[in-house]
C-alpha cells in the first residue's frame, strides 16, 4: 500500500501514546498515577445524562442538520453572546463532534498551500499537525516562562504579514495554564485587523479559570467578523466521551464549515445535542464545583512541585495543567532531553506525564502534569516525583 503524501505530514497527540504505555505497565502489575490525559476525572452531571436518555426515548435518533439542531445552536448563540458581551445568532454556530473538528475544518477552509498560520508553541499539538497536513506553513509563536507563557506581542508583530492567513490563540492555555490579559488580546486584535488576518480563538477552557477573568478577543473592534471561537462541552461539563463541541464564526464561514460537516460526519449525534441544551440551560452548580476542585488541586500540585529540588512551577490561572520547569532535573540525571526524563518517571517512578516537547520544540525543559485527578493521587505522584528526582545522580 502506498499512502498519499499528505499522510506523512500528519502529527499526533502524544498524550494518547503515553496512556497506552502506562496501561501496558499496569497490565504488568505496575501501579501508575495518571497525570498525562487532559480530561476531567468527574462524571457528567446527572441532569445532562437524564436529558440524553429522555432525548433517546423521544426519537432524537435520526440525522439532523449538518450545522447542528436549531434549538442547540440558539442556546449556544445566547450563551456566547451573554458570556462575551457580543451579539451572535444561531447562524453563526456550527456544532461538531468535539471542539477538535473545528480546528481541522477552519484550517482546511482558510489556509491554502503555502499560506502562513501563526500558532502558539508550546501549544495543543493538533494545531501544528493540521497546518502541516493542509500544506500551509506553520509559524510558531514562542510562549516563554519569563512572559508567564503569554504571547510575546513584539514577536507576533514581527511574524504577522500579508502572507498570514490565520492566527491561533488559546486562553486559558493547554499545556501552560496561562491566561491572556485583556491588554494582550487588544494588541493581538490590532495586529489581526491591521494585516487582515482571521483568528481562531480556542476558548475551550474559558470556564476553567481561577483568579483571572475570562476575556475573549471577540470584544474588540473589527474582531467579530474575523474570529472563530472554538468551544465545547468536554472540559466544562466533563463530557469528553460524548464528542460535542462547536465553533462560533461569521455566517459565510459557518456555511462553509457546515458543508465540511456534510462531507464528513453528516451531523453531530442528535440525542447528545439535546443533552447539550440541558448542559447550557440547566443548573451550573456541578460545573462550578469542578472548577473549585481543580483550583484546590492546582494549589496542592504547584506547592508540592516547588518543594522538589530542581523543579520550579508558576501558578497557572486556568485549565487543569501545570507546566513546571524541570531543566535542572534533566541536567542532574544526565538525560538526553525532557522526553527521556518523562520516560524514566513513568517506568521508574510510576507517574505518567508528558514532556513539554509533546507541545512543540519550545516545550523543552518543561513537563505537563494534568491535575484532573484526585488529591490522594496527586499527593502520591508528588512523593514519587520527589523520590525519583532524589535518586538521580
Ligand atoms: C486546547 C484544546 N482545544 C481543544 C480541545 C478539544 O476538545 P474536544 O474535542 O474534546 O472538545 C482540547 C482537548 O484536549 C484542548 O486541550
Amino acid at each position: 500500500m502506498k499512502l498519499a503524501q499528505r499522510m506523512s505530514r500528519l502529527g499526533t497527540e502524544t498524550a494518547f501514546d503515553v496512556l497506552v504505555r502506562a496501561k501496558a505497565l499496569e497490565a504488568q502489575g505496575h501501579d501508575i498515577v495518571h497525570l498525562e490525559i487532559g480530561e476531567p476525572d468527574f462524571d457528567t452531571p446527572s441532569n445532562i445524562i437524564e436529558a440524553a436518555c429522555k432525548a433517546l426515548r423521544s426519537g432524537y435518533t435520526h440525522y439532523g442538520p449538518a450545522a447542528g439542531l436549531p434549538q442547540l445552536r440558539e442556546v449556544i448563540a445566547a450563551d456566547i453572546s451573554q458570556s462575551r458581551s457580543i451579539q451572535v445568532n444561531a447562524n453563526n454556530v456550527v456544532v461538531t463532534p468535539g471542539g477538535k473538528p473545528i480546528m481541522f475544518y477552519v484550517i482546511m477552509a482558510l489556509a491554502d498551500e503555502g499560506d502562513e498560520v501563526i500558532y502558539p508553541n508550546p501549544g495543543f499539538p493538533i494545531y501544528e499537525s493540521m497546518i502541516n497536513f493542509m500544506g500551509a506553513k506553520p509559524v510558531s509563536l514562542a510562549l516563554r516562562e519569563e512572559n508567564e507563557f503569554r504571547v510575546d506581542l513584539d514577536e507576533l508583530r514581527i511574524k504577522a504579514s500579508p502572507r498570514t492567513k490565520l492566527i491561533i490563540i488559546n486562553s486559558p492555555h493547554n499545556p501552560c495554564g496561562s491566561v491572556l490579559t485583556k491588554e494582550d488580546l487588544k494588541a493581538i486584535a490590532e495586529v489581526a485587523v491591521k494585516n487582515d488576518i482571521m483568528v481562531l480563538s480556542d476558548e475551550i477552557y474559558g470556564r476553567t479559570i481561577y483568579e483571572a477573568k475570562f476575556e475573549s478577543i471577540t470584544q474588540f473592534p473589527g474582531m467579530l467578523e474575523r474570529t472563530i471561537i472554538l468551544d465545547g462541552f468536554s472540559k466544562t461539563y466533563a463530557m469528553t466521551g460524548w464528542r460535542m463541541g462547536y465553533g462560533v464564526m461569521p455566517e459565510p464561514l459557518a456555511a462553509q464549515i457546515a458543508k465540511l460537516m456534510t462531507n464528513s460526519n453528516s451531523c453531530t449525534a442528535s440525542f447528545t445535542q439535546m443533552a447539550g441544551v440541558e448542559a447550557i440551560t440547566g443548573p451550573q452548580e456541578e460545573s462550578h464545583k469542578m472548577v473549585k476542585a481543580f483550583q484546590e488541586r492546582r494549589d496542592i500540585i504547584v506547592k508540592g512541585l516547588n518543594q522538589i529540588p530542581g523543579i520550579t512551577c508558576l501558578l497557572p490561572k486556568g485549565a487543569f495543567y501545570v507546566f513546571p520547569n524541570v531543566k535542572q532535573v534533566v541536567k542532574k540525571g544526565k538525560f538526553a532531553n525532557t522526553k527521556a526524563f518523562a520516560d524514566h518517571l513513568l517506568s521508574e517512578g510510576g507517574v505518567a506525564a508528558l514532556s513539554g516537547t509533546a507541545f512543540g520544540q519550545y516545550g523543552e525543559g518543561y513537563m505537563r502534569f494534568s491535575y484532573a485527578n484526585s488529591i490522594p493521587n496527586i499527593n502520591k505522584a508528588l512523593s514519587r516525583i520527589a523520590d525519583t528526582v532524589t535518586k538521580l545522580h
